[in-house]
């Protein structure tokens, strides 16, 4: 939770600020900031798969950030870009969420089987729909883009998923098809070799050992492109799609399409019609999927902004806290022991592509410092609530959105977004506990189309912390574009023993990674000194996401 420093003051009054005492009091008199950590106060694990990824026929994102061809001169294992599996895997990915997105509501899983020469060719989805397609992509005359040649399908996918480590979570077509083909594909997938005759098809296909997937989506977005559902509508579709499912032996995770951002009443008005036929059907989700981007007024360049925009985006990003409080809560007026958690299968900054990107790349773009704190700000807020999120994948893996890689045939490099993801890393599996934060505010100007402006404040500091074993982790944001915040850091409970920072920052805000300068943002290490009996200030950097690692006894 962040606190505002004046209201602290106020709440303490100034003279209590040097006592010893009392919470959330500095005495140091260098310091602006605090933070309280409180070791005392679990509030769950930090599901590893919090740290997940998203992959769709979108754009540049299968063809060619992942999929080159196994014939390529690009290093490639099987046709799938040999550098971005070897990125990837060291981040221990939790989940890859596939085929979409939009693209998996009119996706037939059985073009993507089986000898790739013998595949069906499709328009995608993204290359052409009544839906007013940007500008960019309308420029689409040809290549796998517009015409999808189905090279990378549910076994290439299951490949990718091997090869780092990942666990798959497939998204069921359920706008253009029905329950029997999602219930064949799960066969196809998850039925043992010499069984049935589809799990005998992906034995000839290559894999005698079944998938085991056990993370499935009913639909995507069904509220838009994935039906135009009402949430009354939808509700009675995933009871029809979620009855009675073969299991092959494998736990069934399944994934409800849930609400466009702060749309509470698609969470409310589903649930009461989930469950008019018993809570039981409440077993049968695993998780609520919400859908949150920010982005500036008219989406926005995604690398020229001035401070204004910095802040705009920053404060924007900082909704998904809200987002995830208030859906949960409209859950638990319904879901009363909370059975279903929530699942952030898209999130992310959303921008124009940069002009350099070729126009079949759909929102592709390097991505800068901005989006970094983005990634900070959001993986910050889904350790804060542990206790609720048990899946989060922002959008997309490679060459869209808020991409962790960026490629262009041979050329490929991480993006600052992936550089987070390596920094919080320690997270996964750790206890979450909570911590305060007290700093002072920031401010900024918000200008609407119209050019007319609105005033307005946002923290100077926050973040989550974590501990496993005789390490607690504390992961910030600074998102202060010229000003330090000196920090004191309490702990509550034990004591600190040793420090140690990784610092992701620049004093341009618009730092990034190109082709040319692939390192141009990358962390780097600090050394911390500790004060006697182990007090910790700590100075964290302008415009910064830093890890803190503490070693306590
Ligand atoms: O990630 C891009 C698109 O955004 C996805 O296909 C869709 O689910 C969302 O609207």
């Amino acid at each position: 939770m962040v606190m505002k420093r004046r209201e602290f003051l106020k709440g303490f009054g100034a003279a209590t600020t040097a006592a010893i005492a009392v919470p959330y009091a500095l005495s140091s008199t260098a310091a602006d900031s605090s933070v309280e950590i409180l070791l005392n106060e679990p509030i769950g694990t930090v599901n590893p798969n919090i740290y997940s990824h998203f992959v769709e026929h979108l754009g540049g994102v299968v063809y060619d950030g992942i999929w080159v061809g196994e014939k390529s001169k690009i290093p490639n294992i099987g046709g799938i870009r040999k550098s971005l599996v070897d990125s990837l895997a060291k981040l221990k990915p939790g989940v890859i969420r596939y085929p979409g997105g939009c693209f998996a509501d009119q996706y037939d899983w059985r073009d993507g089987i089986g000898p790739r020469d013998k595949r069906p060719s499709r328009v995608n989805f993204w290359a052409d729909t009544t839906y007013k397609a940007p500008k960019s992509y309308r420029d689409i005359q040809t290549g796998p883009q517009k015409y999808e040649p189905n090279w990378f399908g549910t076994d290439e996918f299951i490949k990718l998923c091997r090869l780092t480590g990942a666990q798959p979570y497939l998204a069921a077509n359920l706008r253009s098809f029905g329950v029997g083909d999602f219930m064949q594909w799960l066969e196809y997938c998850n039925a043992p070799a010499g069984q049935t005759t589809l799990s005998n098809q992906r034995a000839a296909n290559g894999s005698k050992d079944a998938f085991n997937v056990s993370f499935w989506g009913v639909g995507n977005e069904s509220w838009g492109c994935g039906g135009e559902f009402t949430p009354e509508e939808y509700a009675t579709e995933y009871r029809k799609y979620t009855a009675w499912l073969p299991t092959y032996g494998t736990k069934l995770q399944l994934i409800g399409a849930g609400p466009n951002g702060g749309d509470l009443g698609w969470t409310r008005k589903f649930f009461t019609k989930l469950t008019e036929k018993g809570m039981g059907q409440l077993n049968r989700m695993y998780g609520w999927a919400l859908h949150y981007y920010c982005h500036t007024t008219g989406k926005g360049d995604a690398s020229v902004y001035d401070e204004n925009e910095w802040y705009d985006l920053l404060a924007r990003s900082d909704r998904m806290d809200s987002l995830v409080r208030e859906h949960w809560q409209v859950m638990g007026e319904i879901d009363r022991e909370h059975k279903v958690k929530l699942v952030v299968d898209e999130w992310g900054a959303w921008h124009w592509q940069d002009a350099d990107m070729p126009p079949a790349y759909l929102y592709a773009y390097a991505g800068t410092l901005r989006d970094a704190l983005i990634s900070g700000i959001n993986l910050d807020t889904f350790q804060r609530h542990a206790d609720k999120v048990v899946m989060a994948n922002p959008a997309q893996l490679v060459n869209t959105i808020h991409s962790l890689f960026h490629t262009y045939e041979d050329k490929f490099i991480e993006t600052p977004n992936y550089h987070v993801f390596e920094m919080y890393m320690p997270h996964a599996g750790a206890t979450a506990i909570r911590a305060e934060f007290v700093s002072p505010e920031v401010s900024f100007s918000r200008f609407d189309a119209q050019r007319k402006e609105s005033k307005h404040e946002f923290w100077g500091l926050n973040g989550s912390a974590s501990v496993n074993g005789k390490t607690v982790t504390l992961t910030a944001v600074n998102p202060d574009a010229r000003s330090p915040r000196e920090t004191e850091i309490n702990l509550r409970g034990a004591t600190i023993t040793g420090a140690k920072a990784r610092v992701l920052s620049s004093t341009d805000i618009r730092a990034k990674n190109s082709f040319a300068n692939p390192n141009g943002l990358v962390p780097r290490d600090e050394a911390v000194t500790l004060g006697t009996g182990g007090r910790l200030v700590y100075r964290f950097a302008p415009a910064s996401v830093t890890r803190l690692t503490l070693t306590i006894a």
